[in-house]
C-alpha cells in the first residue's frame, strides 16, 4: 500500500516535470519562429523613412538620424555658410553636383529644399567611412582656405558645408543626398520625396 503511495506520488511528480520540460520546450521552440518573421519584419523598418525634429536645431548645429543603418546627417547652415558655398564653388570637383547621388530638388547651389538645412546621408564617397562634421572656419589642421564643411580621417577626403566635394582628394563624387520632405516647418520626413 505505502509503495503504492509512493508511486503514484513519484508518477505524479515526473508527470508534472514533463509537462514543465514541455512547456520550456515549446517555448524554445516558439523562438525561432518567431526569429524567422524578425528578417522581414525588421528590413521593413530598417527601409521606412523616418521623421527628425529640426525644431531645436540652433543656427551652426548638427543633427545625426538612422536611416536604413546609415547615418543621415540634417546641418542648419547660417547665414555665413551659405555665403561661403559661392566662395568656395572654384575648388569644388562638381560644384553643380552634376554627377552626384540626389534628388533633382537637391540638384541647386545648396543642395537641399531650404537653403538653412542640408540634409546628408553621412558616408564619405571614397570608401564608406564616415565625415567629421567641422563647421569652423580656417582652423589650423585644415589651413586658411577652409569655409567649413566635413573632414573624412580615413584619407583625407573634404567636402564644403553642402557635401560637394573639393577637388585633388580620394572621394570621387558629393556626398548623396537622400530623399526627404518637410512634414511641417519642423519636422523633416527622410527617406521618401
Ligand atoms: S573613406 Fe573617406 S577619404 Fe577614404
Amino acid at each position: 500500500m505505502s509503495t503504492d503511495g509512493v508511486n503514484h506520488s513519484r508518477r505524479r511528480m515526473l508527470i508534472g516535470t514533463t509537462a514543465a520540460v514541455g512547456a520550456v520546450g515549446a517555448a524554445f521552440v516558439a523562438t525561432p519562429f518567431v526569429k524567422s518573421w524578425s528578417p522581414s519584419a525588421k528590413a521593413k523598418a530598417a527601409g521606412a523613412p523616418i521623421t527628425a525634429d529640426l525644431s531645436k536645431l540652433e543656427p551652426g548645429q548638427q543633427m545625426v538620424v538612422e536611416w536604413r543603418g546609415k547615418p543621415v546627417w540634417v546641418v542648419r547652415r547660417t547665414q555665413e555658410a551659405l555665403a561661403d558655398l559661392k566662395k568656395v564653388a572654384g575648388d569644388l570637383r562638381d560644384p553643380d553636383s552634376a554627377e552626384s547621388v540626389q534628388p533633382d530638388f537637391a540638384k541647386n547651389e545648396h543642395r537641399s529644399i531650404k537653403p538653412e538645412y542640408v540634409v546628408l546621408v553621412g558616408i564619405c564617397t571614397h570608401l564608406g567611412c564616415s565625415p567629421t562634421y567641422r563647421p569652423e572656419v580656417a582652423p589650423a589642421d585644415l589651413g586658411q582656405s577652409w569655409r567649413g564643411g566635413f573632414f573624412c580621417p580615413c584619407h583625407g577626403s573634404t567636402y564644403d558645408m553642402a557635401g560637394r566635394v573639393y577637388k585633388g582628394v580620394p572621394a570621387p563624387l558629393n556626398l548623396e543626398v537622400p530623399p526627404y520632405k518637410y512634414l511641417s516647418d519642423s519636422v523633416v520626413l527622410i527617406g521618401e520625396a
